[in-house]
């Protein structure tokens, strides 16, 4: 069975830590909050451990988790090598929302790099994850604890919902505060290589270390050109209605996605619109929903997932959304509005 137990991150109980910190030496899941989504949690030097995530969440096999850490020094025993830019980066956003691939050292058992030589590191800025790594022995794998292809969870009742019956305990402590998943670079290529976009932007990570790219396979049209991280070629983010992102000056935007509306539940079809607090009144469709303000880019991140989850839970079956390429983080934005609308996009 799941327990469900509340946590204050100001306050840490440190009992109920070590009580997680049990299961998950004993080869048990865990899901516990972090700065950007929550995670599935298992002893990343563990075999076992990492096989209980992927059959909880239903996850490919081939598809690599992150291992968390909490000391900077915790990175020698899990990589074979560690370039001077990631040591850089890591004193600038360690802990933070950013993810590192390194060639990993045989401590790393491929279950838990879904069978690849590199390994994916970070160290979370959430007191809660920082406790349960340290009382855990150091290392823990974790992926977003949603299930296989659903929007990543931001609240506790997100992960019950998925993966109830699949995980002993879920460590509630609240929202999370920014609401997607961490930027991921691979320094191993000539360039280093952003392979997921996320809170640390490719220019805060150009001012560290100089020039760095986006991966191509993240932009392309072409088939053919597959994105380096395997789980972003995976449908994903996915709500279960069919999403459409509307694109273009902000009148014409609210123009057309009232007229596709009305269409829609004029043939019966259940309808949801996501919109601003500026454009939100200029809807006519009953289940508008505010993403927050148009000038609070990190409110639209944050709630973003939260929202998805919303209108599957109504049973909402076409969403209509504005789209949100603000000037910071809106890259990382638009690359989860996008893929979970399946690139369906109409320009006006
Ligand atoms: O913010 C986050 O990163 C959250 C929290 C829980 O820390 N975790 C997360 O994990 O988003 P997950 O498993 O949902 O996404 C990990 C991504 C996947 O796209 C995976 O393919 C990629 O990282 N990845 C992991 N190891 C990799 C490797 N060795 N090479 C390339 N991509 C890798
Ligand atoms: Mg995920």
């Amino acid at each position: 069975e799941t327990l469900v137990k509340k946590i204050d991150c100001k306050n840490i109980d440190i009992n109920l830590i070590r009580e997680a910190a049990q299961l998950i030496r004993a080869g048990e899941l865990v899901a516990f909050p972090t700065e950007t989504v929550y995670g599935l949690g298992a002893d990343a030097l563990h075999r076992e451990g990492a096989e209980k995530i992927y059959s909880a969440k239903g996850r490919p096999s081939d598809n690599p988790l992150i291992v968390h850490i909490a000391e900077f020094k915790a990175l020698e025993k899990i990589t074979a090598a560690v370039p001077q830019e990631a040591w850089k980066l890591a004193e600038k956003f360690w802990p933070g929302p950013l993810t590192m691939i390194f060639p990993k050292s045989s401590a790393v058992p491929k279950t838990t790099t879904g069978g690849m030589e590199t390994v994916a590191v970070r160290m979370p800025d959430h007191p809660v994850a920082l406790a349960l790594i340290r009382e855990s022995g150091g290392y823990i794998a974790a992926p977003s604890a949603n299930t296989s292809g659903k929007p990543s969870p931001t609240l506790a009742e997100h992960v019950y919902l998925d993966l109830k019956g699949r995980v002993p305990l879920i460590l509630d402590g609240g929202g999370v505060g920014i609401g997607i998943e961490s930027t991921i670079i691979d320094l191993s290529e000539k360039v280093p290589t952003i392979l997921r976009p996320g809170y640390i932007t490719k220019k805060m990570i150009s001012e560290i270390i100089g020039e760095v790219r986006d991966d191509p396979g993240l932009i392309s049209e072409d088939a053919a050109v597959r994105p380096k991280a395997p789980g972003m070629k995976y449908k994903h983010y996915a709500p279960k209605a069919d999403l459409t992102v509307i694109n273009g000056p902000q009148k014409q935007v609210i123009k057309k996605i009232n007229e596709l509306s009305a269409e829609k539940l004029a043939r019966g079809r259940k309808v949801g619109v996501i919109g601003t607090d500026e454009s939100i009144s200029c809807y006519q469709c009953t289940c508008a929903k505010s993403i927050g303000s148009r000038c609070d880019e990190d409110a639209i991140a944050r709630h973003l997932y939260g929202i998805l989850r919303e209108f599957d839970d109504m049973e909402i079956d076409d969403i209509y959304s504005e789209s949100f390429a603000t000037p910071r983080i809106g890259q990382a934005i638009m690359n989860r509005l996008l893929k979970a609308a399946g690139h369906q996009v109409i320009n006006v």
